[in-house]
């Protein structure tokens, strides 16, 4: 699926590509965005069960998340440890990386604000913008050439963020079936960055 710039893609399109694809929209959008890319090492903060690589496998895989859940796809490397730790252990030389990401990616868990549930528990994890933030200085630090960033439109901003020192290359606008089930506003935002420096 090859992508302007800025684009809409609705899930109905993604259904009549059929397998993975259909079957996990959202890792349709990512392979789009990932696979030009040709990248040898990604690492995605915010790991989850890997959901994002279901189409798209990079050859080196490498996952931090504050749970350790059920993979859908299993990564290279796995750190179980808020991003913020992960960022200081890595800079401290607490530990070290099998191979440097060309790209990192961050999808904080913005349901979880959206709907305020689980106060306790949202707190405890930090903010979208705190897990944004420190993603992006793990990035840095690692020397990732990109960033992807997932975000939902009802969470911190209407927007892109634009950090500093990092370029906007290309906005998905991503709309899922639940848009036309009366499941109010759904709509996320996939952002891909290059480093500008
Ligand atoms: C929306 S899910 C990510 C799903 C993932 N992209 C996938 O493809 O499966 C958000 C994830 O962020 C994790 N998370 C929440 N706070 C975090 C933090 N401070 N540091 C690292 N991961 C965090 C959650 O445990 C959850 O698995």
């Amino acid at each position: 699926m090859a992508l302007p710039d800025r684009v809409v893609v609705d899930q109905r399109d993604i259904q009549k590509l059929g397998g993975r694809r259909a079957k996990y929209p959202t890792a349709a959008v990512v392979d789009a965005l990932l696979r030009p890319l040709r990248p040898r090492c990604v690492l995605e903060t915010t790991y989850g069960e890997g959901r994002f690589y279901a189409v798209f496998r990079p050859p080196y895989l490498i996952g931090v998340d504050v749970e350790r859940r059920e993979w859908l796809v299993r990564p290279d490397e796995f750190y179980e440890m808020p991003v913020w730790a992960f960022f200081h252990a890595l800079r401290e030389g607490r530990l070290a990386l099998g191979r440097g990401p060309e790209v990192v990616v961050c999808d904080p868990p913005w349901g979880f604000w959206q709907r305020r549930l689980h106060y306790w528990r949202a707190s405890a994890y930090g903010s979208p913008r705190l897990i944004l933030e420190y993603s992006l200085r793990v990035a840095e630090l690692a020397g990732a050439r990109f960033f992807l960033l997932h975000w939902g439109e009802e969470g911190a901003w209407k927007k892109p963020p634009a950090p500093a020192g990092w370029r906007l290359e290309r906005v998905v606008e991503f709309r899922p079936f639940t848009r036309y089930l009366n499941a109010g506003e759904t709509r996320t935002f996939f952002a891909l960055y290059s480093l500008s420096k």
